[in-house]
């Protein structure tokens, strides 16, 4: 199973000028508790933005990129095809962006979780819009919170397998501390 994380704006922008433009703290912890122990896939551009443009602990980085060199502390997949066998069998592997990534490996997706943000600024990256897409399905739904009067919610979407049920959700994984 593929999972991916995104946090996404009300028209499914997910940042602009290489930056998410709007960033709420409840996010990133969810994020990190989300993806803690896991293999993460990220582009170039996205690593880029990242604090100092180091890979993130606790995580086995997944560089995606035809034109960087050796990053320490990640393995650099040359394909979408490069980074799944690097991920490996039987690990949970999420894609963490960005926009070029998150559309590269779309069709392997079974399962997304997003982070709703109720604001629009201007994007120039997005994700697929699953609430238009009769192949996904929210799975789960989280109580609307606010935090500096932004208003969020965390959604599960699964995408529907050929007999309309839902991707099976993933077994028990490695926790490792934040
Ligand atoms: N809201 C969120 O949750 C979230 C999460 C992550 C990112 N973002 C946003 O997404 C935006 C960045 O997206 P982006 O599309 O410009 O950049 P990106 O996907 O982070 O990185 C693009 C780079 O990744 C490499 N790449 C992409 N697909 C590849 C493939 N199939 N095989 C090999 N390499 C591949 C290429 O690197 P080379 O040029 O080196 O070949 C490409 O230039 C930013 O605004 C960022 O803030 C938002």
């Amino acid at each position: 199973m593929l999972e991916a994380i995104v946090a996404v704006y009300a028209d499914w922008g997910i940042g602009a000028n290489g930056t998410q433009s709007v960033v709420v703290r409840a996010d990133r912890r969810h994020f990190r508790e989300v993806t803690g122990g896991a293999a993460v896939l990220v582009g170039r551009k996205t690593l880029a933005d990242f604090p100092g443009g180091r890979p993130l602990k606790n995580r086995k980085n997944i560089i995606l990129s035809r034109t960087c060199g050796p990053v320490e502390g990640a393995v650099v997949a040359r394909s979408a095809e490069e980074a799944l066998a690097a991920a490996g069998e039987g690990e949970r592997t999420f894609v963490i962006g960005g926009e070029s990534v998150y559309r590269a490996l779309f069709p392997h997706l079974d399962r997304v979780f997003v982070t709703k943000l109720r604001c629009r600024p201007h994007s120039d990256a997005f994700f697929p819009d699953l609430d238009a897409d009769p192949a996904w399905r929210i799975a789960e739904a989280g109580e609307e919170q606010e935090e500096d009067g932004i208003a969020y919610r965390f959604l599960t979407y699964v995408r529907l397998r050929a007999d309309g049920a839902p991707a099976p959700a993933p077994g028990n994984r490695t926790r490792m501390p934040l």
